[in-house]
């Protein structure tokens, strides 16, 4: 029997983080993964891409700012002309620019709107036309625990990722006639870079709300994504998964 074609799976912000372990779950299968990352050099990504080449995974590595509507519009445009398919979509690029409202610039604000909700709509709509026509897609949005119940000093990417929330809805309504499901998945305290660097005070505060007693790893999440991107996941979407070892319920 012939071997069906890898199944194409982008995952922005892919070189490090939940994004990397998100692109360790589907080496698991039959997949090209394609990461795309905005990182001021290529090490965090060619440890990924040595990973995956390892492993016997085909896999390609971008740097590519996912705010920016008409690159990303050429990086899709490129990218399906040349794979003639996209399967999934993981939009997980994203940044923080924690201040008090008191303190917080309008830079801090666009910044942070841009990169993390502005992302999601540029890579969704690049998509969008691809998967409708496929009449199959997959698309998984990552959200944060602080997005439904707030954080302060966060109003900004609480903001963001609240928008995530209401833009996965929406889209997953559009879309599902054609086959296609829109999830959300909303990790807790996850132990990665963005996280490394909050100061004591603020991880024990953390700590002190999850029920589990532990911080969550980049792959707890990586597991509720991939799981919705399988078929066992077919008749979901429009939902918000939390990974968060009960910090919010
Ligand atoms: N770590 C946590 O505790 C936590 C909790 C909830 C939600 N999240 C969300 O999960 C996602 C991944 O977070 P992480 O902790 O793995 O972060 P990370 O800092 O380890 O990785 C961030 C990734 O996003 C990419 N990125 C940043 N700006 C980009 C841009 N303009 N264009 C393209 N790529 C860009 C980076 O290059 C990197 O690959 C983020 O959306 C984050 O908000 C994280």
């Amino acid at each position: 029997m012939e071997k069906a074609d890898p199944r194409v799976v982008v995952i922005t912000g892919g070189s490090k983080g939940i994004g990397r372990a998100v692109a360790m779950k589907f080496s698991g299968e039959n997949a090209r993964i394609i990461i795309v990352h905005y990182d001021p050099d290529n090490a965090a990504s060619d440890e990924t891409m040595k990973i995956l080449s390892e492993k016997g995974v085909e896999s390609e590595s971008h740097r590519l700012d996912v705010s920016d509507f008409s690159s990303v519009k050429g990086f899709f445009e490129d990218l399906i002309s040349r794979l003639e398919r996209v399967d999934v979509l993981v939009n997980n690029a994203g940044i923080t620019r924690d201040r008090l409202l008191m303190r917080m610039t309008e830079e801090d604000w666009d910044a942070v709107l841009r990169v993390n909700l502005k992302s999601v709509f540029n890579c969704t709509v690049a998509v969008n036309r691809y998967m409708i026509k496929q009449r199959r897609g997959r698309i998984v949005n990552i959200s944060s625990v602080v997005g439904l119940m707030g954080n302060a000093g966060q109003a900004n990417y609480a903001a963001s990722k609240a928008g995530i929330i209401g833009f996965t809805k929406s889209v997953a309504r559009e879309v599902a006639p054609r086959g296609v499901t829109v999830n959300a998945v909303a990790p807790g305290f996850i132990d990665t870079e963005m996280t490394a660097g909050l100061p004591e005070k603020v991880k024990e505060a953390f700590m002190g709300q999850i029920p589990l007693g532990r911080i969550g790893k980049p792959e707890d999440v990586a597991e509720a994504v991939y799981w919705l991107c399988s078929e066992a996941a077919s008749y979901i979407t429009g939902q918000v998964i939390q990974v968060n070892g009960g910090m919010y319920m």
